[in-house]
């Protein structure tokens, strides 16, 4: 067996990175439960993200993530797909839960491919009012070192379809396995 052998398989990346529609296809593919933290916040607050943030800082959003990530890590310790929110790494205890927890997976998508994917995104509330680009292009710089740093494995997804995608998932958890 090779040393990393965890039965989680966790995705991180920017948002429109793929992370849930990939998540979900692992999952049916390795039949193993699929989570999405996203909609696991949904459920514990009662309301949509986009909704909560109309009302709350990121700061008290980030802490319900972070008790979601604890949760689910855990939860699925025993074997499972989940798919993180794009903002996941920003807090230490994630990453290091992450890391310590999962085979973690960085779905690397450059600003200029989401773009086009969440110009019109109205569901995302740090991508509101105007300037994708640009805010999509400070998150790259912000996050982009910390998925690395937390991700056993970085998947460039420039030039990938989603089948393609999941097909480079299952390719390297067979080899790791
Ligand atoms: C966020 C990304 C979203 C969601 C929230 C904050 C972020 O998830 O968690 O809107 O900080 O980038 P997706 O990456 O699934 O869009």
């Amino acid at each position: 067996m090779k040393a990393n052998n965890k039965l989680l398989i966790a995705l991180v990346g920017l948002p429109g990175s793929g992370k849930s529609t990939a998540g979900r296809q692992l999952a049916r593919k390795l039949e193993l439960p699929f989570f999405d933290s996203d909609s696991e916040i949904e459920v514990e607050l009662g309301q949509t993200i986009q909704s909560f943030f109309a009302q709350n800082t990121e700061d008290v959003f980030r802490d319900v993530e972070e008790a979601v990530i604890e949760r689910l890590t855990l939860e699925l310790a025993t074997g499972g797909i989940l798919a993180t929110g794009g903002g996941v790494v920003l807090r230490k205890n994630n990453r290091e839960r992450l890391r310590s927890r999962a085979m973690v997976f960085y779905l690397r998508s450059t600003p200029r491919q989401l773009y086009k994917r969440l110009v019109h995104d109205t569901k995302r509330p740090l991508l509101q009012g105007g300037g994708v680009l640009e805010k999509l292009e400070t998150m790259y710089s912000v996050r982009d070192p910390l998925y690395r740093d937390t991700a056993d494995f970085t998947i460039d997804t420039a030039g990938m379809n989603l089948h393609m995608l999941v097909r480079r998932v299952l390719m390297q958890i067979e080899l790791m396995h």
